[in-house]
């Protein structure tokens, strides 16, 4: 490997980086990304979400409209931009943002001949010594296995895999569990999983439920306890720019992120290093 290709040894000043990935789309990566990082900043720790995906659904969710967004990600990834300078504080306390910004969808293709090509966010924010130093980090990675997921996974500790309760949602994670390795094996040797959670279960459906009883009986202890229901309110909060915490603090799907965070803190605790 090349010196330009291996991971930066620079410490990184405290941060938990979690990555919330799954190639597969609609499958609540996003949904999950806004409401654990309000969830965990409602707890006082600091939050800064990262949003990856050139859909920007998490901005939008966060309520910044495609006009607001200026510089982010992209600028983080291609122009070596600060994180200090493209990080958005949200109307949450303790969340910050970093938008996607408009040209993110480009960087696919024009990251191709970039130096550290796969290590661009790793370096922006783990060799960040400037006054942001959020407790965690999370990554809303998008519906693919390209090289925007990978700067996801070379610059996270761990990775979060939502798992939607519909049929052949097995299938794709087996998928993402070799790109895991692949990636500890060349990019990231340290990362690891952190948990798998379960997303829109419908208890109504059968279906739903086979797919959790499945997911537990491969992944073990590795699924969280938590389940996120399937819940019309999580569905709106989006339009209006709100997770769904803000949106209606009460509604089965806000509790259950709720409870998610807890058990999310409650394994970091259990495992420092290496959680789940
Ligand atoms: N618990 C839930 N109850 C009801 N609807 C949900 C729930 N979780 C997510 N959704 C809805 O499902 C859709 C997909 O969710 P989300 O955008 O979070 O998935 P994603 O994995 O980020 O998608 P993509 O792969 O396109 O980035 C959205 O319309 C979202 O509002
Ligand atoms: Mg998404």
């Amino acid at each position: 490997m090349p010196d330009s290709a291996k991971p930066n040894a620079a410490p990184r000043g405290g941060s938990r980086i979690l990555a919330i990935a799954n190639q597969k789309g609609g499958v609540g990566k996003t949904t999950t990304a806004i409401n654990l990082a309000t969830a965990l900043a409602a707890t006082g720790a600091s939050v800064l979400l990262i949003d990856l995906d050139p859909q920007g659904n998490a901005s939008t969710g966060l309520g910044f409209g495609r006009g607001e967004r200026q510089n982010g990600t992209y600028a983080l990834l291609t122009d070596g931009l600060d994180l200090v300078t493209v990080r958005r504080a949200t109307n949450i306390p303790n969340l910050w943002l970093v938008p996607s910004d408009p040209d993110l969808a480009g960087a696919e293709v024009e990251l191709v001949g970039r130096d550290r090509r796969e290590f661009r966010l790793r370096d922006a924010v783990r060799d960040h010594h400037g006054s942001v130093r959020p407790a965690y980090i999370l990554i809303d990675c998008p519906p693919s296995l390209g090289l925007l997921t990978l700067n996801g996974l070379a610059a996270a500790d761990a990775v979060l895999v939502p798992l939607q309760c519909e049929f052949f949602a097995l299938e794709g994670i087996s998928q993402l569990m070799h790109t895991i390795d692949l990636v500890r094996r060349g990019l990231n040797p340290s990362l690891r999983l952190q948990g798998i959670v379960l997303t829109m279960y419908d208890k109504r459906n059968n279906l739903s439920e086979q797919v959790a009883a499945d997911a537990r009986s491969f992944f073990g202890s590795q699924v969280y306890d938590t389940v996120i229901p399937r819940n019309i309110r999580v569905s709106e909060a989006p339009s209006h720019g709100k997770p769904v915490l803000l949106y209606d603090f009460r509604s089965p799907g806000a509790q259950a992120y709720v409870r998610l965070a807890t058990e999310l803190l409650r394994r970091e605790r259990a495992h420092p290093a290496s959680a789940a």
